[in-house]
């Protein structure tokens, strides 16, 4: 099996091909990625793996290096929510569009299943109400959240027009080895920086689920086996969640800091259109027999300790 992978040298992606590439069946993976996050020392040294530095707005080099393959996993795309806040075209431009160009190349190529990135963003604002795939209405609040949804409806709709079968994984927030944004990022970044005093984004109390990516993988694995039909929609989450202010204590502890002058930016988000309380359930994809093996808590523990181990790869 033959696998394209966008995206494939950033967190999530460079985490699916190290442990993929053990599997026999995969002859051969090709990441292509424009590396504006993603980074080679993520990545195992490995003859299957053909690292293709490009964007995924280049049809050209797309369309020739998508040839031969069985399966693509779409990651590629802006992983910074609060960057449309300042450029609310970001998404559009390096989500929805990037999308739609791996979907005409897999056309163009007759390539006919793919395994996509969606997030919990799509539900938007839904307050402590779970949120169903097949019951819950999105109402995205953010462009980051639109755009997801659009890349899934797009799925949808190549699927019937073309034949092209999907699998979209609405993950809650992943964390973990190799990743760049996000939290428990944010923190040991600016600890590093500063043990006297930390800003905070909201109010701290925003509580969400963290998802460790070695969970997400295993579950990017078996979808791979399931049998692709037109278009599935699978929420992934831990069956936890976490707060904030929990995530700085687990920080400050990591640190050994006892005392810090905290600062808080206030207000229930952490920036507009952060959706300060999710509660996700995803019985759907669990009947498959994936569970998640960390926590919440064991999740954030886990990365903030891969942060501070590889503080001079992040040049921290
Ligand atoms: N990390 C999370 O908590 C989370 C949650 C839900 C969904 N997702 C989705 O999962 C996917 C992967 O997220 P991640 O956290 O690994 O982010 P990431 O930024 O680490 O990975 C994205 C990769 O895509 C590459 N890339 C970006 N724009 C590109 C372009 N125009 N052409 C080619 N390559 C490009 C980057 O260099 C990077 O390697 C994203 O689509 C993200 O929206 C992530």
């Amino acid at each position: 099996m033959n696998l394209f992978v966008s995206g494939g040298a950033g967190f999530i992606g460079s985490n699916l091909v190290n442990e993929i590439l053990k599997y026999r069946k995969i002859k051969k993976i090709v990441i292509y990625d424009n590396f504006s996050s993603g980074k080679k020392w993520f990545l195992k040294k490995s003859k299957k793996i053909k690292i293709i530095k490009a964007d995924l707005k280049d049809e050209k080099k797309l369309n020739s290096a998508i040839k031969k393959t069985d399966l693509v996993y779409h990651f590629a795309a802006n992983p910074d929510i609060a960057a449309a806040v300042k450029n609310p075209d970001i998404d559009f431009v390096e989500g929805t569009i990037l999308l739609r160009n791996v979907l005409e190349a897999m056309r163009k190529n007759k390539i006919k299943k793919i395994i996509f990135a969606s997030g919990s963003g799509v539900y938007g604002d839904k307050k402590k109400k779970s949120l169903v795939e097949d019951k819950t209405i999105t109402n995205p609040i953010s462009t980051y959240g639109a755009s997801k949804l659009y890349c899934e409806n797009l799925i949808a709709s190549y699927s019937n027009l073309v034949g092209i079968a999907g699998i979209s994984f609405r993950f809650a927030n992943v964390s973990g080895d190799n990743c760049t944004h996000g939290v428990c990022y944010d923190f040991v970044r600016k600890l590093f920086k500063n043990k006297n005093k930390i800003n905070i984004l909201g109010n701290g109390k925003q509580s969400k689920s963290y998802l460790h990516v070695s969970d997400v993988v295993s579950a990017l694995i078996k979808a791979k086996n399931l049998k692709f039909s037109n278009h599935q929609v699978y929420n992934l989450s831990t069956r936890d969640f976490i707060s904030v202010n929990e995530i700085l204590t687990l920080a400050l502890k990591a640190f050994k800091i006892k005392k810090i002058e905290k600062k808080y930016t206030g207000g229930s988000r952490g920036w507009r259109g952060d959706v300060p309380i999710v509660r996700i359930n995803d019985n759907k994809f669990r009947k498959f027999g994936w569970y998640n093996k960390n926590s919440s808590k064991e999740t954030i523990i886990k990365t903030i300790k891969f942060l501070i181990t590889n503080k001079k790869n992040y040049r921290f």
